[in-house]
């Protein structure tokens, strides 16, 4: 059965109505599957069953602790991209020699943070990075186990915004540079070179990027191996897609088996760091219906969630399911927009949508991923609540923001 589910006239997350939950902890709300998360990470996981592995959770996709608490009892490593991610994923409990880190501009005090925890690898992005982590070792008598992330100039045929393995995108190091670096490692004492690592992009939905660009760093391995490195990791990245609408996605076991041959062929241990697949499917945001609202031919439902709740249309005209949360079939054509002073501020946009009355409540799917973690306080909106259900309970998992959260260290100085 489907984790989000029509059952007894209404929509379900696990065993509890989205009613229930909108009705005791209000909108708009975030609602996460534990079933879905825990599914997701073990189709994942089983995907790269006979090779030794690790499937990194990309914390930025959603970094809630329940998330994270979720994920590492699973087993799940960290693929973490800030000093703040660091510290969410150690409250969260995940053990410090699963945590890679990645990022083109981690600051001293961030690789400080890092080294402090003995973290599995730093995925250093330039040769300046590793000459400042290098000198960090040095100064503070501590070694740093590092992977060089290579940028292979693939396209992900993805948005935009969302691809980072092209050669004029700011990730990475291009794969011939990334050779002579590594002949030059020698000169930096306290670093070990151990791994390469690559993250070509988002919402990737074609396995051909992936194939191109394994081929490019495994290729990079062998070299590596044959003059002498002793390479032990080789992380592919995230960013397998979900269908969002109708795309055709390709399965976890189908991107395992299109690459395995080669992963294989490295000798190494495999890292792979997805988010959007393990997060994007397992949650909702839930919103209520504030107003209807008509204007020339145009029909707009005016919602209490809008683009400082959830982002990704605004930002990517990124799709969103959205249904009914008591089960209606009347459809309407509308837009789906929220309070915010911008007319950006749409969830959906010009589309057959639930035709809902003031007061209903409305679920946005596959909100799981890159929802919350991307949320704001644009217009001074607090940020939503979020709610973990399993099974048939569920718990509040974050506190909705209140106002007085929105003004929180900001202070009026005395000349005022
Ligand atoms: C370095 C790195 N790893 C992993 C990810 C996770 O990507 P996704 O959520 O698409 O799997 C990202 C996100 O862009 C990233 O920048």
């Amino acid at each position: 059965m489907d984790d989000f589910h029509y059952e007894g006239g209404g929509l379900r997350c696990e065993g509890v109505p989205l009613s229930e939950i909108a009705a005791a902890a209000g909108t708009p709300t975030y609602v996460y599957s534990h079933a879905a998360l825990e599914r997701a990470y073990t189709e994942l996981d089983s995907a790269f069953s006979g090779l030794d592995h690790l499937v990194c959770y990309a914390v930025k996709a959603n970094g809630n602790l329940a998330v994270l608490r979720a994920l590492a009892a699973l087993g799940a490593g960290a693929d973490i991209v800030s000093g703040g991610e660091l510290y969410r994923v150690m409250r969260a409990g995940f053990d410090p020699k699963k945590v890679v880190f990645a990022g083109v501009g981690k600051t001293e005090q961030e690789l400080m943070s890092g080294l402090g925890e003995r973290i599995l690898l730093f995925n250093v992005e330039s040769a300046s990075e590793l000459e400042h982590l290098d000198r960090l070792c040095a100064r503070f008598g501590k070694r740093a186990r590092v992977a060089l992330r290579v940028n292979p100039d693939v396209d992900a045929g993805t948005h935009d915004h969302v691809a980072t393995g092209r050669g004029r995108d700011k990730f990475g190091i291009p794969v011939d540079e990334a050779l002579a670096l590594a002949e030059r490692v020698e000169d930096y004492r306290c670093v070990d070179l151990i791994g390469i690592h690559q993250h070509i992009g988002s919402q990737i939905t074609k396995l051909t990027p992936y194939t191109e660009s394994v081929e490019r760093s495994a290729g990079l391995v062998a070299e590596l191996e044959t003059r002498g490195f002793d390479i032990r990791y080789f992380n592919i990245g995230g960013g397998l897609g979900i269908p969002y609408k109708d795309e055709e996605t390709p399965t976890p076991k189908e991107l395992v088996d299109a690459i395995r041959p080669m992963l294989e062929a490295t000798g190494t241990k495999i890292l792979c760091e997805m988010g959007r697949y393990i997060a994007g499917g397992a949650g909702v945001l839930m919103t209520s219906v504030i107003y209807r609202k008509k204007s020339g031919e145009k029909s707009f439902i005016v919602a209490d969630a809008g683009m400082n709740d959830l982002l990704r249309p605004s930002l990517y005209d990124a799709h969103h399911e959205v249904l009914s949360v008591d089960e209606d079939g009347s459809v309407a054509n509308a837009d789906l927009v929220g309070p915010v002073c911008e007319s950006g501020d749409y969830l959906a946009r010009d589309r057959e949508l639930p035709d809902a009355s003031e007061g209903d409540v409305l679920a946005i799917m596959d909100a799981g991923a890159y929802g919350f973690s991307m949320a704001s306080n644009y217009n001074s909106r607090p940020r939503p609540g979020e709610v973990m259900v399993k099974g048939d309970s569920w718990a509040v998992v974050r506190e909705r923001e209140h106002s007085a959260e929105l003004v929180k260290g900001e202070l009026v100085p005395a000349f005022l």
